[in-house]
């Protein structure tokens, strides 16, 4: 067996010195003295957010007031944001908006994905989905009562579940918890060749994974606009539906920028013609003005080589945990592949809780997920190698200190 010798920090100062992606980082706003790993989660703030968004607040609104709509293209944000998106998750123009949350698009999309199965009444999803996917579906299949259910499975049960009552595959590319990747090409097949539609959530893929939703024939995703497209706290959402199903997708939020002719203002909702039926309401003009300033500081990248560096910096991350963490009881809750594993790796640990507090304490920002995960985000885009070295010293200290048993850290907070 080849033994690799230990990394030393000069060697990761080398790395950076080398990355044809260092300069990217510039795009953003990053505090001094914290080492942010939570690009998963929220993602960082770009430089060109704030004028922006002044611009559009102060010359925009403030000078042309209802002009604007017309002036400034406000109207056409969803499908403009949504066409720069649509570059990132692999579709084809025409297929993509960015508008509403994701909640409100998987509602959307769920019941469009019902009522283009008649006759079957189950979403299937996974036990470990994110749980707005699952709440969303429970509470469509309540609404809609006569049979309709949600059922859920694990994760090595999925393929052998999807019988003939089943409308909706509903699965998140990558898993929030522990950053596994679907198989979605051979997932989406086995789905539409049992007669049932997939659905792929792609909060945790835009921006962070190849995402290839034409290619791999998928019917339906959603996605927000929050983390790896660093779009701000609550930004607009996205949402695909391939084009083959546009004309026959009915939504049921039927709101009247959805309409064919909004501005007739017809007493009869009919939708408009493609993806423009699954608008709903008035653009969030100030929110879609910040996220497309996230999507293009993506799109400024060469994506292979930023999908490079995730996986590098994820496999820096296990690599420098094994080296340097081995005696502290983490277990690795991410796949060991680089491949099967998204821009995040999770190490369990009973005290995950509290060390995540005491790492945040020390300006090292992750988070952490019930019961027991600690989840650490590896945004190509603006971090380097060094940081990572850092963050695993931290954790280290933390635990070679046992700075984590202080008071301070063992009480939950609201937003973990
Ligand atoms: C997989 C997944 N879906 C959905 C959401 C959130 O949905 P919303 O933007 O509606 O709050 C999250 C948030 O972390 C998520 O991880």
């Amino acid at each position: 067996m080849i033994q690799m010798a230990p990394l030393i920090r000069a060697d990761l100062e080398g790395l950076d010195a080398r990355d044809a992606l260092a300069p990217l980082r510039e795009r953003f706003t990053l505090p001094e003295g914290i080492l942010y790993l939570d690009g998963n989660s929220l993602g960082a703030l770009p430089k060109a957010t704030a004028a922006r968004v002044a611009q559009v607040i102060e010359a925009e609104w403030g000078k042309d007031l209802i002009k604007g709509w017309r002036q400034h293209g406000w109207m056409a944000l969803p499908s403009r944001v949504g066409e720069k998106i649509a570059r990132l998750v692999g579709a084809e123009p025409g297929q993509v908006v960015a508008v509403d949350t994701t909640s409100i698009n998987l509602f959307k999309l769920l019941a469009a994905a019902l009522r283009l199965k008649p006759g079957r009444k189950t979403i299937l999803s996974e036990a470990g989905n994110f749980p707005t996917d699952l709440y969303i579906a429970q509470g469509l299949a309540e609404l809609l009562g006569s049979g309709y259910r949600l059922r859920l499975v694990e994760k090595d049960e999925i393929l052998d579940a999807i019988d003939g009552d089943v409308a909706v595959v509903s699965l998140t590319h990558v898993d929030f918890k522990t950053a596994e990747i679907h198989d979605m090409a051979g997932i989406t097949a086995h789905a539409q060749a049992k007669g049932a539609l997939m659905l792929w959530d792609l909060c945790h893929s835009a921006g962070a994974v190849p995402v290839a939703l034409d290619r791999c024939r998928a019917d339906l995703a959603v996605g927000c606009g929050y983390k790896y497209l660093n779009g701000g706290p609550g930004a607009p959402a996205f949402l695909y539906v391939a084009r083959r199903l546009q004309e026959a997708l009915e939504q049921p939020l039927t709101g009247w920028l959805g309409h064919a002719d909004p501005f007739a203002f017809e007493p009869h909702y009919r939708p408009a013609a493609g993806i423009a039926r699954t608008v709903c309401s008035t653009p969030s003009v100030l929110g879609l003005a910040a996220l497309e300033c996230g999507v293009d500081a993506m799109l400024a990248a060469d994506f292979a080589a930023l999908n490079a560096k995730s996986t590098a910096l994820t496999e820096l991350f296990i690599r420098l945990i094994e080296e340097r963490c081995s005696t502290f009881g983490f277990t690795l809750a991410s796949p060991r592949e680089a491949v099967r594993r998204g821009s995040q790796v999770s190490l369990r640990h009973r005290d995950g809780y509290a060390i995540v507090q005491a790492l945040i304490a020390r300006g090292v920002i992750g988070d952490f997920r019930a019961p027991d995960y600690m989840r650490f985000g590896f945004a190509p885009v603006y971090l380097r190698y060094v940081d990572v070295w850092d963050a695993v010293e931290h954790l280290r200290r933390v635990m070679a200190e046992a700075a984590w048993q202080r008071a301070e850290f063992q009480s939950r907070a609201a937003v973990t």
